[in-house]
């Protein structure tokens, strides 16, 4: 004799299968983005980043810094003023993506070859070199990153970005929202090269850091 019991456990056990089937085909699970070009669409082959829509470079980033941007891209820490173009084009992207998707994409990047990037800024190296000296206590005096302090390598990556990036905390469209601590950070020294011959200047001399 099945009794009521039963019958609701057996009914429950079917809703909750019924539910999982559902969920399985019906959820915005994020699409693995190596097994298409979700990322690389904007980001350029081999993330080698894309000048026409202002996407960086990927490939040759630390791994702990693109972990970072994304888990604040996904959580809206960046890319949700409503003057930061780019951020916005960005922000959406993250959303779906899930923790095991973030893992994928860093060994995926990982897998990149570097290939260097084309200069297309130029402005006084010398004054650069000067305006850098503040830089490098965090970002190294070769630009090669800091862990420790949270600040990424800036050699190596494509011009126009950091000085978009540089503007863009000047302006507080990157770097205001208040659980942006590391952000934060960059807009009272971003603030202090003035204005954009100063971002021309230090950008010009970071490309002179070589990578390798
Ligand atoms: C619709 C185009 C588009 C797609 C698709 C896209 N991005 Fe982006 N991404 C951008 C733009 C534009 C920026 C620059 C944002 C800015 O200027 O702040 C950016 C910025 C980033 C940054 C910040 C880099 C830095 O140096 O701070 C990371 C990391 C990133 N994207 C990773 C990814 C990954 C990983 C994927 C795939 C899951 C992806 N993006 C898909 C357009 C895109
Ligand atoms: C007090 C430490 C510190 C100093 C000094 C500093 N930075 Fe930063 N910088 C950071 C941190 C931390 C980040 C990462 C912000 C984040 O996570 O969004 C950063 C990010 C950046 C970025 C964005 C890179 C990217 O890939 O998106 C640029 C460009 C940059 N810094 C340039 C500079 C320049 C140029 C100077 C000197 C005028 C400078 N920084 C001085 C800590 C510093």
């Amino acid at each position: 004799m099945i009794g009521k019991r039963e019958v609701i456990v057996l009914f429950a056990a079917l809703s909750f299968y019924s539910v999982k089937v559902y969920a399985a085909e019906n959820s915005p699970e994020p699409r693995e983005p190596y097994n298409d070009r979700y990322c690389t669409t904007c980001h350029g082959t081999d993330g080698r980043g894309n000048y026409g829509i202002k996407a960086p470079r990927l490939a040759g980033m630390e791994p702990w810094y693109l972990k970072r941007q994304l888990e604040n891209f996904r959580a809206g820490i960046r890319g949700t003023h409503s003057s930061d173009r780019e951020g916005i084009a960005m922000q959406p992207m993250a959303v779906k993506l899930s923790d095991s998707s973030i893992t994928d994409i860093i060994s995926w990047v990982g897998s990149w070859d570097y290939v260097a990037t084309e200069i297309t800024i130029e402005g006084s190296e010398s004054l650069g070199q000067q305006l850098y000296t503040q830089c490098a206590s965090c970002h190294g005096a070769n630009g090669e990153g800091n862990e420790a302090l949270g600040a990424p390598a800036l050699r190596g990556q494509n011009d126009w970005y950091l000085a978009t990036q540089l503007r863009n905390f000047i302006e507080g469209w990157r770097g205001s929202h208040p659980q942006d601590s590391f952000g934060q950070q960059m807009i009272l020294m971003a603030q202090s090269l003035q204005n954009d011959d100063g971002i021309m200047n230090v950008v010009s001399y970071i490309n002179t850091l070589s990578r390798d």
